[in-house]
């Protein structure tokens, strides 16, 4: 099929939204040019558009549908609650019992704040390191994406004009009108250099609060972490009184406790979101009692870091985290891992024998496809030249002409309704839209 034409419904929905909303759609990521897709429904694995039009959706929501879509579990128990009210400004049972899943199953997590994204959830965690504390500056990885508070997203577009040298890399402001101070409280380390981050942390020791650090992260090309290099974040970290921040956004869907289960760490504290939200909005800070008392005030003294939130902990949100969560078992991050492996090494063999230099990253049911040979172990590594961000412009066209919704730069993560022939369909669609593109 064709990508949608001018007089598709996606076509016309575009022209309509731009009068309202700038570029017509609320995300970045989800514009695609010269008009994005929208979508009508999703089931299971498969999202269907405006148009009618079908799509394996190898995205998820940028991750955070786990289950599939529409599930059954889910949708029955926020239909339940929505009979109830959908919001107060009391407590509700839900919250807590969200949160007694999430410290049962992680070891790090003693108590848990609920908030409504993962961005809010990198901006609470280093609000609490900070209160903590009492330090000012954070470190974080080059190019890491936390969400979209100032210094959590410092050097996420870093380029070779401004990146400076590898071993001290220079903090880049992001956004335009970002305040210049902000460079003054990030300190920025290369991912898997263990001596650069080790002399980084030291350099900042006294002024730090935090290494927030995402283990297997996205916009870095989603590589593994050596083990070295973690341990040396955690020691140094905690060698100059620092917490170490760990952010699950993403990484949460890796196994039962995270990938802090799989590699076998437990962080002060833990950004949490999307797959906890059951597919409705979602945010939490996790982590040690102590540090986790920031929260806690007593009669007459406010808390040292006061924390509210309108739709914090809402209890549509919280049955549709329990009632995902709750379905997911070993089992589900066994299969996860399977077809997650199934797509990696299909992708891999497609590869050599279409005879381009490309490779995929990744781990459990996430992946990512680069358009070049590189090893891929840090954020400079990565980093596409226009001509590759180009062909991965082309590649994400030509795989929904062939009936699979892949981000404009690479990202794949599947859900557990995905089956083996969807597998099958995925692999043989990105080979033959990759002979398109080349
Ligand atoms: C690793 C990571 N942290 C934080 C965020 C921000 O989460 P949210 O989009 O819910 O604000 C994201 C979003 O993709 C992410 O990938």
């Amino acid at each position: 099929m064709a990508y949608p034409d001018l007089d598709s419904a996606s076509a016309k929905l575009h022209q309509r939204g731009r009068a309202s909303i700038p570029d017509g759609i609320s995300r970045g990521l989800a514009l695609i040019r010269p008009h994005p897709i929208y979508v009508e429904s999703g089931q299971g694995a498969w999202v269907t558009d405006v148009d009618g039009r079908r799509y394996l959706d190898a995205n998820n929501n940028f991750t955070s549908i786990i289950l599939g879509h529409a599930n059954p579990a889910v949708t029955e128990a926020v239909t339940k609650q929505l009979s109830k009210g959908t919001a107060f400004a009391m407590g509700t049972e839900a919250e807590i019992e969200l949160a007694e899943l999430l410290c049962e199953r992680v070891p790090s997590i003693e108590r848990v704040r609920f908030c409504n994204s993962g961005t809010e959830a990198v901006m609470g965690a280093i609000k609490a390191a900070r209160a903590f504390t009492g330090r000012p500056m954070i470190a974080k990885i080059e190019g890491a994406y936390h969400g979209t508070y100032d210094h959590a997203e410092t050097s996420l577009g870093a380029t070779p004009s401004n990146w400076g040298t590898e071993d001290a890399p220079t903090p880049v402001l992001y956004a335009d009108g970002t305040p210049a101070s902000v460079a003054d409280e990030v300190a920025i380390i290369p991912f898997n250099n263990s001596s650069a981050a080790r002399s980084i942390v030291d350099r900042n020791g006294e002024r730090l609060a935090a290494v927030l650090i995402d283990t297997m992260p996205s916009r870095v090309g989603l590589p593994l972490i050596d083990t070295e290099f973690l341990r040396t974040v955690f020691a140094s970290a905690h060698a100059v009184g620092a917490l170490v921040i760990m952010d699950e956004v993403i990484s949460f869907r890796l196994g039962i406790a995270g990938n802090q289960g799989r590699l076998e760490v437990e962080p002060d504290l833990t950004a949490l979101a999307k797959i906890i939200g059951g597919g409705f909005p979602v945010g939490a800070v996790g982590g040690r009692a102590d540090v986790m008392e920031v929260h806690a005030g007593q009669v007459d003294v406010r808390p040292r870091l006061p924390a509210g939130g309108t739709f914090s902990a809402n209890p549509v949100t919280m049955v549709a985290g329990l009632a995902c969560m709750q379905q997911l078992t070993e089992a589900s991050f066994q299969r996860l891992d399977e077809v997650g492996q199934r797509i990696r090494s299909g992708l891999t063999d497609a590869f050599s024998r279409i005879g381009v230099d490309w490779q995929v990253t990744g781990h459990g049911s996430l992946f990512r496809i680069h358009p070049h040979g590189r090893p891929v172990r840090s954020y400079r590594e990565a980093h596409l030249s226009d001509d590759e961000a180009l062909a991965m412009d082309f590649l994400q066209k030509r795989l929904l002409e062939r009936g699979v919704y892949l981000p404009g730069y690479g990202l794949g993560c599947m859900n557990l309704s995905t089956s083996d022939s969807d597998v099958t369909h995925l692999v043989d669609a990105v080979a033959d839209a990759i002979v398109a593109v080349v």
